[in-house]
């Protein structure tokens, strides 16, 4: 068993950025399972299948095989052997995952793979449900947050940065709507583990949370 680093929180908080720093200042594998989820929706996608079509989702996930490689030490997601890495971040794939990911045989479908890497190897691995359902046993376990108005900011600089035109009232009700559905699913909600340190990075630099949790790591 790897010394395994658990991060939840809401859309935006900046899991993922915090936890590859994280993982390259201790050497640990970074494992972002809000990837997977978007795996699995591109093969929803590709099938024709709506969002809203739970049973023709349910169906899919037998045809569905996702892997996980590392390539120069980033994450490459393989669906039925192709990768498809490049199309995780398309925003009909985040809208199908956030849809999705709420199914129970779409959860388990993703479960073994998340644990069995956190079992051959060093892990911080990043999402909704690591500290509470993957990974109860974690050696440390973070909540990071930050204010609904802090991550649209983030996110509405980060587009506009690319020239992507976008309106910050609409990033923040979409950000809003997310935490509601990720939240108040039946299945592996997103919530604080009872054992988790919280941290609000809405006035923090990056730096100051990834120094927060790398000590946490000692
Ligand atoms: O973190 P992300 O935006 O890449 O995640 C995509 C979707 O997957 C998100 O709507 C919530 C879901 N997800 C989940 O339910 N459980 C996880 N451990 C990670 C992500």
């Amino acid at each position: 068993m790897g010394i395994n680093i658990a991060i939840d929180g809401p859309a935006g908080a900046g899991k993922s950025t915090i936890a590859k720093l994280v993982a390259k200042e201790k050497g640990y594998i970074y494992v972002d399972t809000g990837a997977m989820y978007r795996g699995l929706a591109i093969h929803f996608i590709d099938q024709g299948i709506r969002p809203e079509d739970t049973d023709g989702i349910i169906e899919a996930c037998r045809s569905a095989q996702v892997t996980i490689q590392y390539e120069d030490g980033n994450q490459q997601v393989y669906l039925n052997g192709k990768n498809i890495t490049a199309r995780l971040r398309d925003e009909e794939v985040g809208n199908m995952a956030s849809k999705s990911s709420p199914i129970p045989q779409v959860r388990k479908k993703l479960l073994e793979l998340q644990q069995g890497l956190a079992r051959e190897q060093d892990v911080i691995m990043d999402g909704r449900d690591i500290g509470t359902c993957v990974l109860p046993n974690a050696d440390v376990k973070v909540y990071l947050t930050a204010s609904v108005e802090t991550r649209a900011k983030r996110r509405f600089d980060e587009l506009t940065q690319k020239g992507i035109a976008c309106d910050f009232e609409e990033i923040a009700k979409d950000i809003a709507e997310r935490d509601e559905r990720d939240m108040t699913r039946e299945t592996a909600p997103l919530k604080q583990a009872e054992d988790a340190v919280l941290i609000d990075s809405s006035h923090m630099t990056i730096d100051e949370v990834v120094a927060a949790i790398a000590a946490l790591c000692q």
